[in-house]
């Protein structure tokens, strides 16, 4: 005999997100089989990346944090410099700066005042990885350059 439940899952992340903005949501469920493990699955993001001349997609759980989870699939975020004096994801170097392509302002949670003030003079679509949870699909660039 077995059971099946679902339902939401309250997310983290910034309630403040248009409705529209969201990504495709996999219900949180759980499912329950009598004398089983439960499992549960969270919402997933796909973050198109673009690496110089590649581009691939990533599968990001919403409200994760954008470094960590470049840094998970292997994607190359930092400069040489970056790669050597990077404060470790504490928002304190400006190193792992990306440009976001599409969704700038729902693909990712608001820039902090620490993160403004980091980005001075620079293009409002750049953003620290470090700073930002993913929230819905988003692209993004690596190692933009200023015009
Ligand atoms: S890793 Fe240093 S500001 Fe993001």
């Amino acid at each position: 005999m077995a059971a099946f439940v679902s339902g939401s899952v309250s997310s983290s992340w910034n309630s403040n997100v248009s409705k529209s903005a969201v990504c495709k949501r996999e219900r949180a469920a759980v499912l329950m089989v009598f004398g089983s493990d439960t499992v549960a699955t969270a919402k997933k993001c796909t973050v198109r990346v673009e690496e110089g001349n590649k581009t691939r997609e990533i599968q990001v759980d919403a409200g994760k944090n954008l470094r960590r989870a470049l840094l998970d699939a292997k994607v190359d975020l930092y400069t040489l410099g970056g790669k050597f004096r990077n404060c470790g994801g504490n928002g304190a170097c400006g190193t792992c700066v990306v440009e976001v392509l599409e969704n700038p302002y729902g693909g990712v949670t608001p820039m902090t005042t620490k993160e403004t003030f980091l980005l001075t003079g620079k293009p409002n679509t750049w953003r620290l990885a470090c700073r930002a949870e993913v929230t819905s699909d988003l692209a993004i660039r690596t190692k933009p350059k200023q015009n």
